[in-house]
């Protein structure tokens, strides 16, 4: 059915990294959307557009509000909602204390089930539309998520974790189970619907040669799928990394060795990369997803956007979360804390790049840009409504904001999941938030 959205509209259809903001920016100060079989089919400034549309067309308009593309979650662990929060130290003792014990619950589908709803939830009540997901190591949990996933028809990657050493025996395949499962998952799920499977070894420590060799395999049999993973987050985690491949030149080279760089691979993280490293990437076509609240929850590091974007290799970067290692699932939040994290670094982050990495370069990202990310015809329709009143402090803010681009500052810095108002997914709406009431209701779950 045929329908639009009216109101104030944003969108990127370039790099604002590496272009003037004027030949990226798209904006609408009285837009309208055309929806048609889940795709945008128009996009303009409403008068102009309305004067084509049949009366029949029902339109939904929002006032005191920013149209935007879905954001995109480029890197996130649904079991580890449960345990988002959690004191501890750095990454290993993280890892071994908390998200190794949770990760066990996930032998049980119908838990995981459970638990992949309250993260589609929370994701739709944050404004994200997409995300690449990390599941557990057993099957059941990606079936789990990818079910949950395709009753709203969402656009989301996903994966089943393959480790076979340094994890706890309920939590390890083998090289060739892993390999097993995982051809059957893609030939399952990617591109059943909007499905897209993503190859997930944990990161190196976690799987031996012998893994890491089939896992490079089974990406490299499936042209089209993804490969997701960590490097370098954590200094300690390098460390081990080095000793147990000794005959690798450093990080990014066990990943090179095995064959797991590459378009459409996306790693977690980069903090402590080299000028060599971000070289490697660029050549490769490797992408990053930039996690700053789990980088700073984790005390793992500064990374550097500024060197990652307009560095003499830029590489694809995206905004991510990381949850349970991140603490939130807001975007804003996200670049809220990036910016921080570039200020420590001397570099400005302002509001148009912040939200490009949450949107066009989150694709962008996951070789996606040209199918989601943007408000532009023959876009997928996902899409976000941003409340200009979501809270009291924010309705105050932005009433002495004068420009489009203070605008949007105020909401990456002072906002959270409480400014998304509406999440649609494929032209459908799957999520409202009444700005009065605070009332929230989601549709087709
Ligand atoms: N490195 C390996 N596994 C993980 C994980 O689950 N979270 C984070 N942040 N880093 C990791
Ligand atoms: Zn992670």
């Amino acid at each position: 059915m045929k329908k639009a959205i009216r109101g104030r509209c944003i969108s990127y259809r370039d790099n604002p990294f590496t272009k003037p903001i004027d030949d990226c920016l798209r904006y609408e100060g009285d837009g309208l959307i055309v929806i048609e079989d889940g795709k945008i089919t128009g996009f303009g400034p409403a008068h102009e557009l309305l004067a084509d549309l049949d009366e029949a067309v029902p339109v939904t308009r929002y006032e005191d509000a920013l149209i935007c593309p879905g954001f995109i979650d480029c890197h996130v662990h649904y079991p580890q909602t449960e345990i988002i929060g959690a004191f501890g130290r750095q990454l290993i003792d993280w890892l071994n204390n908390y998200t190794f014990i949770a990760e066990q619950k996930f032998a049980d589908k119908e838990y995981a089930s459970a638990a992949a709803e309250v993260f589609l939830k929370e994701i739709l009540r944050a404004g994200t539309t997409t995300a690449a997901v990390f599941c557990t190591v057993h099957p059941g949990s990606v079936d789990a998520f990818f079910e949950q996933s395709e009753r709203i028809n969402m656009r989301n990657i996903a994966g089943k974790m393959l480790m076979d050493r340094h994890a706890p025996a309920a939590l390890t395949d083998t090289a060739q189970s892993g390999y097993d499962e995982t051809k059957r998952l893609i030939e399952k799920w990617h591109c059943n619907g909007r499905a897209l499977y993503a190859v997930t070894p944990r990161f190196a420590p976690t799987s031996s040669e012998e893994q890491m060799e089939m896992t490079g395999a089974v990406w490299r049999e499936h042209p089209g799928t993804y490969l997701q993973s960590h490097i370098s987050e954590n200094k300690q985690e390098i460390e081990w990394v080095q000793a147990l491949f000794p005959d690798r030149k450093g990080y990014v080279d066990v990943y090179q060795h095995y064959g797991q760089l590459g378009p459409r691979a996306i790693y977690g993280h980069g903090v402590h990369f080299t000028e060599k490293d971000f070289h490697i990437f660029h050549e490769t076509g490797t992408a990053i997803a930039h996690c700053p609240t789990s980088n700073l929850f984790l005390g793992s590091g500064l990374f550097s956007l500024e060197q990652a974007m307009q560095g003499s290799f830029p590489v694809r970067t995206g905004l991510a979360t990381d949850l349970g290692g991140g603490t939130n699932f807001s975007q804003l939040v996200s670049m809220n804390e990036a910016y921080k994290i570039a200020q420590m670094g001397g570099f400005s982050l302002d509001a148009h790049k912040a939200f490009y990495l949450a949107t066009r370069g989150a694709a962008a990202a996951l070789y996606l840009e040209g199918i989601i990310g943007s408000i532009e015809p023959g876009y997928e329709a996902d899409i976000t409504v941003l409340d200009l009143k979501a809270t009291p402090l924010i309705a105050h803010r932005i009433a002495y904001a004068d420009s489009l681009e203070e605008q949007l500052f105020a909401l990456m810095i002072l906002g959270d999941d409480r400014v998304a108002k509406a999440s649609y997914i494929a032209g459908e709406l799957v999520y409202s938030r009444n700005t009065e009431t605070r009332e929230e209701q989601f549709y087709g779950f």
